[in-house]
């Protein structure tokens, strides 16, 4: 029996009208590519008119619900649960809990480590707060909710150490998965020598994805399959990663993601704790089981950004020249699960200098595991260098567009590689010109509006681009249409739409011919979407697929169906230096009265390769902006040092920017092309995002005089330093 309702299928927007035609292949027949004209969303009409459906939608028969209960303690064991109240409440199925939990293979990781952190149940320790520690399974949510409620938790409590610094005295070499620490040339030596030397640290807390859409999966066995449907960014990498933890063979498990309301990395870790649940309920009770994550776990049990510690020490010439560049970086990780915040990226390849250090340092502490959320690594290390840059600029003197310019590298300045291609420069120049930065007065706390200060910033980023093994397949229909499958998932950055004009491109035919069958871990592998290499990954995939096909169409009986995999291709690409770069500028006004903090203006200039779709891309970056001004000013996960318990685990305490905090805000792409990339594509998700908390931390400064080095500035922070007078 297939659960699912009929005509629920993920991927219902069929072409429009039916086509009789052959296939259109001829290149003198091919329309004007839909690649770099703006297309509306594909779905959004679907979308708008809420049919939709999201992974706790699905109708389904037979459905049960799991309520999931979390630890109260930071560290201890559990000495007992008394489920006896809860089994006898109205429509409770279940309760499972570390004793009768089926066993997850002890050695089964996530895409980044040993243990993601996801063995849930498996015994009766307590690891961090918040963790999931019983589900309780009924015929309606709210049974299962009340249930819940009424189960007993004893604890054994232990000591817990949450408490986190870049001298936490565990802080030890991050375990690296992206490149190793970086040494070129004499640091040391260089910044004795140097006339001007910045040593500052910087500091952002912990900070949470806060997708729309809490995490939901649903799963049952069906003909020996686990069927699942799940909030996640990457539905292949979900269904190894199941596969692995519940010691089954891949070809078992089968996971769907039709749609998803955002992501940032909250979804993105292979398997989240509803889904673990849910396959462990549906397996224990043998029907259907959905587990929706309350808002309130979802900052409990999901992994947030980690806080990071960072030191920066630059060394520069009078000239503005670097002679040093120092990074050391601390950021903490749970003791359950090896993670990398790789703050120390573009400090290896933003700025030449002779002299280049970079250290990871790992914090091991009794708290819910880190991950990817909004441009990991690069976004708290790029307001720790870009407000560094900011410092050495006010030091010499210096316009801070100039001390960019001036050391711009000519290849990688650890790596000695070449750059695919760079477009910082004319990210800046172009920036500079529409903000109007030539009359900025590089002196701060220079311009009042009545009792407002008024300042300006900007910061230089990048992002690493290049794309990831990914399959597809692509059928040459009777009817004169294509049918392109890919396991691609469009967590709401348009990658469907993103998709059907790649694949029309690639097939010379018209978008309107294009049916396009994604988000489905069947469709073979394909990267998620994250790491900002979606597009790049899939589309590469189909148009490999794509020029196969049209070579072998010709005379062909059809239907007839190719499919690809890059692999190999990818293999054979030269190493290379490859990323998008943008160029962010800001306006702020800061209130000495009240020490309010507002940004006025927002401008990003981006260079992300060939834009597939402006619209879609500028609302990507633009996003990614308002979530970097998020950061500057609001974002700060807070845990209680006495409980080691989040103590803002809701929207009314950890305030995501909304309508009222966000300002004019421009964004817009410079002629940009990835040589190394079939379609010319790098990616939009998390440019937008890395630069901008800098630029806002440098005009807050300019405006105040004062340097914002923790994140978020907010107003008592800012009262602190200026008392109203
Ligand atoms: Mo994104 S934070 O790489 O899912």
């Amino acid at each position: 029996m297939n659960p699912i309702s009929a005509g629920a299928s993920a991927d219902a927007e069929k072409p429009a009208g039916h086509p009789t035609a052959a296939p259109r292949t001829d290149p003198a027949d091919r329309p004007m590519s839909p690649v770099g004209t703006p297309q509306a969303r594909v779905e959004g009409p679907a979308k708008v008119t809420g049919s939709v459906r999201y992974a706790a939608d699905e109708p389904m028969e037979n459905l049960a619900f799991g309520h999931v209960v979390t630890s109260t303690v930071s560290r201890g064991r559990i000495a007992g649960i008394d489920v006896s109240a809860a089994e006898g409440m109205p429509g409770v199925r279940g309760v499972i809990d570390h004793r009768n939990a089926p066993r997850l293979n002890p050695e089964a990781g996530s895409f980044f480590g040993p243990d993601g952190g996801m063995h849930l149940l498996q015994n009766d320790e307590i690891p961090c707060s918040g963790r999931p520690i019983a589900l309780v399974v009924a015929e309606t949510i709210e049974q299962a909710r009340a249930a819940a409620a009424a189960l007993r938790v004893t604890y054994e409590e232990a000591p817990h150490d949450t408490g986190f610094s870049l001298d936490h005295p565990a802080g030890r070499p991050a375990v690296s998965f992206f490149g190793e620490d970086a040494t070129i040339g004499d640091v040391d030596a260089e910044l004795a020598a140097s006339p001007v030397v910045v040593d500052e640290r910087y500091h952002t807390p912990q900070q949470h994805g806060a997708a729309m859409e809490p995490h939901s999966a649903t799963a049952w066995w069906e003909d020996g399959r686990l069927q699942i449907l799940d909030s996640t960014q990457g539905p292949f990498l979900t269904a190894m990663t199941v596969a692995t933890l519940f010691s089954l063979d891949p070809q078992q498990v089968r996971v769907r993601a039709a749609h998803v309301g955002g992501g940032f990395g909250s979804k993105s870790a292979g398997c989240g704790p509803q889904l673990v649940l849910a396959a462990m309920a549906t397996t224990v009770l043998g029907r259907p089981v959905r587990v929706t994550l309350t808002r309130k776990q979802v900052f409990q049990a999901v992994s947030p950004r980690p806080a990071t510690d960072q030191r920066i020490r630059i060394g520069a010439g009078t000239d503005g020249r670097l002679r040093a560049l120092d990074h050391a970086a601390a950021f903490e990780v749970s003791k359950l699960a090896e993670y990398l915040e790789n703050c120390t990226e573009l400090s290896n390849t933003l700025y030449a200098a002779p002299a280049i250090r970079t250290r990871r340092t790992a914090v091991p502490l009794d708290i819910l595991p880190p991950y990817s959320v909004r441009g990991p690594g690069a976004t708290p290390g790029s307001f720790a260098l870009e407000s560094a840059m900011d410092e050495v600029a006010e030091r010499l003197g210096m316009d801070p567009l100039e001390l960019r310019l001036r050391n711009e590298p000519t290849v990688g300045p650890v790596s000695g590689l070449p750059f695919s291609n760079r477009n910082l420069v004319p990210c800046l120049r172009e920036g500079a010109r529409r903000f109007g930065w030539a009359t900025r007065d590089h002196r701060p706390r220079r311009r009042r509006e009545g009792r407002l200060l008024v300042g300006t910033g900007l910061a230089a980023t990048s992002f690493s681009a290049g794309a990831l093994p990914s399959s597809a397949s692509v059928t040459a229909e009777t009817d004169g249409t294509f049918t392109v499958a890919v396991g691609a998932t469009d967590i709401g950055t348009g990658a469907r739409t993103a998709l059907t004009a790649v694949a029309a491109e690639a097939l010379h035919t018209g978008p309107e011919r294009i049916r396009l069958v994604i988000a489905d871990s069947d469709l073979g592998p394909a990267w998620s979407a994250g790491g900002s290499r979606g597009t790049t990954s899939w589309s590469w995939a189909i148009t490999e697929a794509a020029a196969e096909l049209r070579s072998q169409l010709r005379g062909a009986a059809l239907p007839l169906t190719v499919t690809a995999d890059t692999t190999a291709s990818l293999g054979k690409l030269p190493p290379m230096e490859r990323h998008a770069y943008s160029a962010v500028f800001c306006e702020t006004t800061v209130d000495p009265a009240t020490g309010e903090v507002r940004v006025r203006r927002l401008l990003g200039m981006f260079a992300v390769g060939r834009v597939v779709n402006p619209l879609l891309a500028r609302s990507q970056v633009i996003g990614g902006m308002i979530t970097g001004l998020s950061m500057a000013l609001h974002e700060e996960g807070s845990r209680d040092p006495v409980t080691g318990r989040h103590v803002n685990a809701d929207f009314a305490g950890y305030h995501i920017a909304a309508h009222a905090d966000i300002p004019d805000i421009e964004a817009d792409f410079v002629q940009d092309y990835e040589p190394g990339d079939p379609s010319g594509i790098k990616g939009v998700g998390e440019i937008g995002t890395v630069g901008t908390a800098a630029a806002i931390a440098n005009a807050v400064w300019h405006a105040t005089g004062t340097r914002r080095r923790s994140l978020p500035i907010r107003l008592d922070r800012v009262l602190e330093e200026h008392p109203p007078r």
